[in-house]
């Protein structure tokens, strides 16, 4: 990963123009199996290509003649100003997309005026990851048998000042991703005959790998992934460690351990929306997991309109999954979205280019998000509405 390493990422991120071309960057970097990681979901994937393709199916009805010198993207989440209506998804082990991991996405979400959720599944700490943003930060918590330890990490993120637990509620059980299985991915990631081909194909897996440190969960400390010695399957660690007995008794326990906002992530129905928000939820994320646990659930765009008349303003509502453009954002809100949240798309730009990649890329849906409304005939964010958007399908 010398000069010659860095002035090619640098060529092709200067060239690059879209996700899509992060994610090929990404795929000629990043080992097969990281890559497979990252890109890969449930069984036959059909989930993921829902999610990205119920955001093509969307057209717009552009207004023109609207006599609009600006246009503004700002807008509020949770009832604090973000730059534009987007959050930064929690990505469990992001840090072997690159070194700098958690911490480049957080001070790039920092820059870009974006609150950014931490993955418990993270490979830096709440500490680390706060003492790197002065922006605003998220904590992401799985139903871990062990409530003390959820307790703890709770804890450490109120001293910490984040400012919303996000509750991940679809993964009971670890969906089937058959892309890792064929890979053998394990935890932590070892070397075997496959990475080390692949350190050949690809230079910066070998510098990375030589010079990372070893890669650990590290909200969960003491209480690590095996021994180190011998690796896990990330599903056996998750089947092992998650119970699958949570149920919405779990956030009236959530509520009395935490004062500040509470975001449930993993909402697939409508029926379960209003659930959520009878149960006073700041926020309901419409989310499956980026098509990574139940496939064969629906795509999140089309439950957007349903769910808001259900909920009534009771919740805030952001729609996640299948964001690949700033167009996909403005689509989430017009349909009644708080905001859209992203997962893939940043890590694509992570594993292309680094900390210069997450920054180009939330620089440009920045400019998607102000085109598009310029180009619908929208002065703002508050404008959008269901008038600018056709939905084709919606769930009974
Ligand atoms: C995830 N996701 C996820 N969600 C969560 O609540 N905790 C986690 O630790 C993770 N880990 C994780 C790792 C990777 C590699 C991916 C791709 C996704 C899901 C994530 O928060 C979000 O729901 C999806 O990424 C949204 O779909 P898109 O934007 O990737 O299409």
């Amino acid at each position: 990963f010398g000069p010659v390493e860095t002035n090619r990422t640098e060529r092709r991120l200067a060239r690059a123009a879209s996700v899509h071309d992060l994610r090929r960057m990404a795929r000629r970097r990043l080992p097969g199996g990281v890559f497979d990681y990252i890109d890969g979901a449930a069984e036959d994937e059909h989930t993921l290509a829902a999610n990205e393709r119920a955001y093509a199916a969307v057209t717009f009805r552009p207004r023109v003649l609207r006599g609009l010198p600006e246009v503004s993207i700002g807008t509020e989440i949770l009832g604090a100003p973000a730059a534009y209506p987007l959050v930064l998804a929690p990505t469990g082990f992001t840090r072997i997309a690159d070194p700098r991991g958690e911490l480049a996405v957080a001070r790039a979400a920092a820059r870009a005026g974006l609150p950014y959720t931490l993955s418990t599944l993270s490979t830096r700490s709440i500490e680390e990851v706060r003492a790197v943003s002065d922006g605003r930060l998220w904590f992401q918590v799985y139903a871990w048998r062990d409530r003390g330890l959820v307790k703890e990490m709770i804890e450490r993120a109120a001293a910490a000042r984040y400012e919303a637990i996000v509750l991940t509620v679809d993964t009971a059980v670890f969906g089937r991703r058959e892309r890792d299985v064929r890979r053998g991915f394990s935890l932590p990631p070892t070397i075997g005959p496959g990475t080390i081909l692949d350190g050949m194909l690809h230079p910066g897996w070998t510098w990375q790998f030589v010079r990372s440190e070893p890669i650990r969960f590290s909200n969960v400390a003491g209480r690590d992934v095996g021994d180190g010695a011998s690796p896990v399957t990330l599903s056996d660690y998750i089947n092992t460690q998650f119970d699958p007995g949570l149920s919405w008794a779990d956030l009236t326990w959530l509520r009395s351990v935490w004062d500040g906002r509470i975001v449930v992530k993993g909402i697939q129905t409508v029926a379960d929306a209003k659930l959520a928000a009878e149960a006073g939820v700041d926020a309901i994320v419409l989310s499956n997991h980026g098509g990574r646990q139940l496939d064969g659930a629906p795509a999140t765009l089309p439950l957007v309109a349903p769910v808001a008349d259900a909920v009534g303003g009771r919740s805030e509502i952001i729609c996640d999954g299948g964001v690949r453009r700033g167009s996909d954002i403005v689509k989430a809100v017009a349909a009644g979205a708080t905001a859209a949240m992203a997962g893939r798309a940043y890590l694509y730009a992570l594993g292309a280019a680094g900390e210069r990649g997450v920054d180009r890329l939330l620089t440009w849906f920045a400019a998607d998000v102000h085109r598009t409304l310029a180009l619908l005939g929208a002065a703002g964010v508050a404008d959008l509405g269901r008038g600018h958007i056709d939905v084709p399908s919606e769930p009974a």
